[in-house]
């Protein structure tokens, strides 16, 4: 039986393309693509669809796809209705709070407000730490808030941690670390189990050979 597969578009889309190539899978026309969103495999029986993040989950979830590969921010803040699978380990990077260094944000007596593209994933984590916070939902340069006086604080994602230096804010705290995760409908798990174990076998061993690449 055929498998669809949902890649997020982006940042993540060129390691997962990559990936897919090491362990053998036919990904030219993902690599030449055009406007195009939808892809054959040239070797396995294998379609692919280029995504947004939180449309990997929704695809998954109604069983359009059968896998998806998406980030764990994106799985923190919500879905659930899917099983994760296989931690690919590619997209590292982190979540963190970071703020101007002069909001001292675990001191600062009051209301405390936090700019965030992940409101889920801010409002438990200040909950965990048992302070009640003012969650204000950003789209994009979360980095930019604290700085025109949106918010004291922000909640984002690090990767190389340039955007955070550039705008002269500082690190307070991390709250989890982030990789791209392989997630799988669970009606497809049951009926396409041998072509979906095939796929986690063959990333999994892929997972191995860099983790060995890197000692
Ligand atoms: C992400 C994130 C940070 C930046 C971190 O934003 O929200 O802004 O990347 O990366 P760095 O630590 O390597 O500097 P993205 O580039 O996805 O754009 P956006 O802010 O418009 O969402």
């Amino acid at each position: 039986m055929s498998l669809s597969m949902a890649l997020t578009k982006g940042r993540l889309e060129k390691k997962t393309v990559e990936m897919l190539d090491a362990c053998g899978y036919g990904t030219e026309a993902l690599k030449d693509k055009g406007r195009a969103l939808v892809f054959k495999d040239s070797k396995k029986d294998l379609e692919y669809f280029l995504v947004k993040a939180n449309d990997c989950i929704t695809y998954v979830e109604h069983g359009v796809a059968d896998v998806g590969v998406v980030g764990k921010d994106t799985l923190l803040e919500g879905g659930k209705y899917y099983y994760e699978l296989l931690d690919l380990e590619i997209g590292k990077c982190r979540f963190i709070v970071a703020s101007l260094p002069e909001n001292d944000l675990f001191n600062k007596v009051g209301h405390i407000k936090i700019g965030t593209k992940y409101p889920n994933v801010a409002r438990n984590y200040f909950l965990s730490k048992g302070m009640d916070v003012e969650i204000i939902k950003i789209d994009g340069s979360v980095e930019l808030s604290p700085l025109l006086g949106l918010c004291d604080g922000i909640v984002d994602i690090m990767e190389t941690g340039a955007t955070l230096k550039e705008n002269g804010l500082i690190v307070l705290d991390t709250v989890c670390p982030i990789s791209a995760r392989l997630i799988v409908n669970k009606a497809s798990f049951k009926l396409k189990r041998k072509e979906v174990m095939d796929l986690i076998h063959d990333l999994e061993q892929e997972v191995l050979r860099n983790a060995a690449a890197l000692e």
